[in-house]
């Protein structure tokens, strides 16, 4: 059967290799902007094992040349698929009641989605008896996912979106998606055990991922109220050692020398959390890492400015390669820098 992972701009590749590694048998077909198209067996899926895919849906139509669709098409299109069997394929994964949703993503194509998405409402209600609800997508919730290229429509496997994660229940300002922050592990490490801090936790959800991924976590943030958030969100995965977070400054903190294997941080940016100067910043945290950090030890710094990041980097990290990857979701762009030992 085929289905679509929907993920971050800029983590396909990562989600790919996620989706090979847990889904026995699978087989990646198509890979391109914030999607990774796949064909497995359903009963192989098993969805909590899936840390960088915001969703999945089981693929119902492959649009060809969406390009040159109006969305009279599309609603013809979507009118003509028999619904029912997809009903039945979804009820592998959970209950489903007679009502629908549609979520839209399409971009850089000349389509009224509000006419489209209420034209679809109407005739699908009136083929199914089915109701519709525009604002709750967590039953039957059909996705058009369409640009220029490409175009398919699937449904949508999971109750919740994969990204939401049950333990996140506090929030700090600039709280990183968890999809992201569990991307940022995977490229810093496969091993378990390690010892990996974050200066900037925030609501603590890089840590998060990382506990759960096996790894021993470390940090803290200059908001004492985000230290409280962070140990309560990882009191939600049953995490004992809230002494290990704690209110520090990120640019001196009384960590020892030496002593971490890996860092993993989402820095501060102007428009999301004030600082008086982003280059002092990550001037005086990268010498705090480099202070901290074994030899050998590697980085993945998710930034707004690598190229000053990456000046400096190259300077306190001079044995480390340096390679980065720009990211973007709900509006932003920022980069991921990895910074390894050779
Ligand atoms: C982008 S947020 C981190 C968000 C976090 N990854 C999450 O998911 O919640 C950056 C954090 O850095 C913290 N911060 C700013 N300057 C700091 C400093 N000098 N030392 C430690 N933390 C600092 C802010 O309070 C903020 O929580």
């Amino acid at each position: 059967m085929k289905f679509i992972a929907y993920t971050v701009k800029g983590l396909e590749q990562i989600a790919a290799g996620e989706i090979e590694n847990n889904i026995i048998n699978s087989k990646i077909e198509e890979l391109g902007d914030k999607f990774v198209v796949f064909n497995a067996d359903i009963h192989d899926i098993n969805l909590d094992k899936l840390k960088t895919i915001d969703d999945i849906g089981i693929v119902i139509l492959q649009l060809k040349k969406p390009k040159k669709l109006i969305a009279q098409d599309l609603v013809e299109e979507v009118i003509n698929l028999n619904l029912t069997e997809t009903t039945a394929q979804i009820q592998n994964f959970r209950n489903l009641d007679n009502t629908f949703s549609i979520t839209l993503s399409i971009s850089s194509l000349r389509i009224k989605k509000l006419d489209l998405q209420n034209n679809l409402a109407t005739l699908i209600t009136k083929k199914y008896s089915w109701e519709y609800t525009p604002l709750n997508h967590s039953n039957f919730d059909i996705r058009l996912f369409l640009n220029r290229k490409i175009g398919f429509v699937s449904v949508k496997l999971a109750r919740e979106s994969l990204h939401k994660r049950k333990y996140k229940e506090y929030s700090s300002m600039g709280s990183l998606k968890p999809t992201v922050a569990a991307a940022m592990i995977f490229l810093l490490t496969d091993k378990r055990e390690e010892n990996v801090v974050d200066n900037f936790c925030g609501s603590g959800t890089i840590l998060a991922e990382a506990f759960n991924l096996g790894l021993n976590i470390y940090g803290g943030d200059i908001e004492l109220l985000n230290v409280l958030n962070t140990n309560k969100n990882l009191t939600n995965l049953s995490f004992k050692n809230s002494k290990n977070i704690k209110q520090l400054d990120a640019t001196k903190t009384n960590w020892p020398s030496n002593y971490f294997d890996l860092v993993a941080s989402n820095l501060p940016w102007d428009k999301q959390v004030g600082v008086e100067s982003i280059t002092n910043l990550y001037i005086d945290s990268l010498k705090e890492y480099q202070r901290i950090l074994k030899p050998n030890a590697s980085l993945c710094l998710l930034v707004h400015k690598p190229q000053i990041l990456i000046k400096y980097a190259k300077k306190y990290f001079p044995n480390h390669k340096i390679q980065s990857t720009k990211i973007s979701f709900t509006g932003q762009s920022p980069t991921i820098v990895l910074i390894k030992s050779f």
